[in-house]
């Protein structure tokens, strides 16, 4: 996107000075040292500008004091409430310290009194750009830390696992399409981060694309974006999960719900590399690697004609199948260890620990849900504990219910699946009090596949927020 000339350069610098020769004159001497210099001269215009969330944060704003429209106190203001690391930099007239004070308290990063010399202020703008790459510097680090999936946090000894993980790192140096299998709860998203991590794109974007989450114009316009008045609610242009993950890796989860439309312009996508946002006429390109998850068997769907047999040889390059935990039970005792350590560490009591029964019994059990419901089981154990110990009683297996012997009554004259499924989320949401997240655990699927049954039930309560604008896709906050 940077054009190469521009290497080397630092920064992106809002300038705003009425004074056009003066604007000019500071725009020529610090022009060459960044990598891109805009300018206002009026403050409102300023204003809108750091506002509009097309722009990119800027890293300085240097602001005249008093300005046309709105004085440099308002650009201040909306630089910071925008991005906490943009450094300000005011330009007062002599004698103005109050205000420059009183800017210094709002957290403008320094100021310079007219008149000055532009070595002067090269220096100070070199300065405020130096701290902001800091911060930013600081804040990828702190993400990294966040989203770096090593090796390591793949928990598990079995043979069958560890091959699965040595083969997910081998694939990674590549750019070959992977498809990761298994059932749910298996650990494919986190198998699809570890890809990403330990290949050459860790430093790019790692898009999530759920495909079932989303009805089937809804998932074109997230893949590949649209242009505006692409249809009647396209009021801007939005930027697709593509385009996003450019250079990077994008994760399309649950490949296996897409309809047969979205199915062909998928395989379009990967055969061509090139695509265009809905309602655009332009090609873009997008340099992606893209690893796909699903927990149906592919062959079968495509042996029933539901699933396009190119668009399967197409991600099946690498597949990954994850086996269920069942199938590698000396996997079970150091999961239910190393997520133990983690939620008791949350909640205060770093000292817990499992009695050998309550060892004994998730031993026993055969994971329908596998790590997630041995995750969830955890959770549960952990608030139920009473002392030091987690004991057998804390374990509370899901599927002990139908063990136990309760079964659903069906009435003589049958009913809609749908209707039962709807009352059982809305029994599940109104015993953990509308937390979403307690309800996932007690119906033992994920949040994501919770939140779009809310969704697609129409199930709504007051404490949820809509969306909140964050390209999470009309997720509703719980
Ligand atoms: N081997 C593992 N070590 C540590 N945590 C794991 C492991 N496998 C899975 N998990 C954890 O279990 C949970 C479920 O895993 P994940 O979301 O990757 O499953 P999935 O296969 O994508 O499931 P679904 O098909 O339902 O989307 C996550 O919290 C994940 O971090
Ligand atoms: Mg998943």
């Amino acid at each position: 996107m940077s054009a190469s000339n521009t290497r080397g350069r630092r920064g992106r610098l809002l300038l705003v000075e009425d004074n056009a020769s003066l604007r000019r004159g500071i725009a020529r001497a610090l022009a060459p040292g960044l990598r891109s210099l805009d300018e206002e001269a009026r403050g409102d215009r300023a204003v809108a500008r750091l506002r509009d969330p097309a722009v990119p944060p800027y890293d300085v704003v240097l602001t005249d004091l008093r300005l046309p429209g709105a004085d440099g106190l308002a650009v201040l203001d909306a630089a910071r409430s925008r991005e906490a690391r943009t450094a300000v930099l005011l330009m007062t007239a002599f004698g103005k310290v109050e205000t420059a004070v009183e800017a210094m308290r709002r957290g403008a990063f320094d100021f310079v009194q007219k008149p000055f010399e532009l070595p002067e202020l090269e220096v100070r703008v070199g300065r405020a750009l130096g701290q902001a790459q800091l911060l930013s510097e600081l804040r990828c680090l702190r993400e990294e830390r966040r989203d770096r999936i090593g090796v390591d946090a793949i928990v598990g000894s079995s043979p069958a696992l560890r091959e699965a993980v040595a083969l997910a790192t081998r694939v990674a140096a590549s750019r070959s399409t992977v498809l990761v299998t298994g059932e749910t709860g298996t650990g494919k998203e986190l198998v699809a981060g570890l890809i990403h991590t330990a290949s050459p794109r860790a430093e790019g974007p790692f898009v999530k694309v759920n495909c079932a989450a989303l009805p089937e114009t809804l998932l074109e316009s997230e893949l590949f974006g649209h242009e505006r008045g692409a249809f009647t609610s396209a009021d801007r242009v939005r930027i697709g999960r593509f385009e996003q993950a450019d250079g990077g890796t994008l994760f399309l989860d649950e490949v296996g719900d897409m309809s047969p439309a979205t199915q062909a312009k998928l395989l379009r996508v990967l055969q061509d590399q090139q695509f265009q946002r809905l309602g655009g006429s332009r090609m873009l390109h997008s340099d992606v690697r893209i690893v796909a998850a699903t927990n149906r068997d592919l062959r079968a769907a495509m042996a029933a004609g539901a699933f396009r047999a190119d668009l399967y040889f197409r991600l099946q390059v690498i597949t990954i199948d994850l086996p269920p935990l069942r199938e590698r039970p000396e996997d079970v005792e150091a999961l239910a260890r190393h997520f133990l350590e983690g939620f008791a560490a949350e909640c205060g009591r770093p000292e817990l620990r499992f009695a050998e029964a309550a060892l004994a019994r998730l031993r026993q059990h055969s994971w329908p849900g596998n790590v997630r419901e041995l995750r969830n089981a955890v959770e549960r154990a952990v608030l139920l504990a009473q002392g030091p110990w987690i004991a057998a009683e804390d374990v509370v297996l899901g599927a002990s219910a139908l063990a136990a012997g309760w079964r659903p009554g069906l009435p003589a004259g049958g009913l809609a699946l749908r209707e039962v499924e709807r009352a059982v989320v809305q029994e599940a949401l109104e015993r953990c009090g509308f937390v979403q997240k307690d309800a996932a655990s007690l119906l033992q699927i994920s949040r994501r596949k919770l939140n779009y049954m809310i969704q697609r039930m129409g199930i709504t309560h007051p404490s949820w927020r809509r969306n909140r604008g964050d390209g999470t896709s009309g997720q509703v906050a719980g």
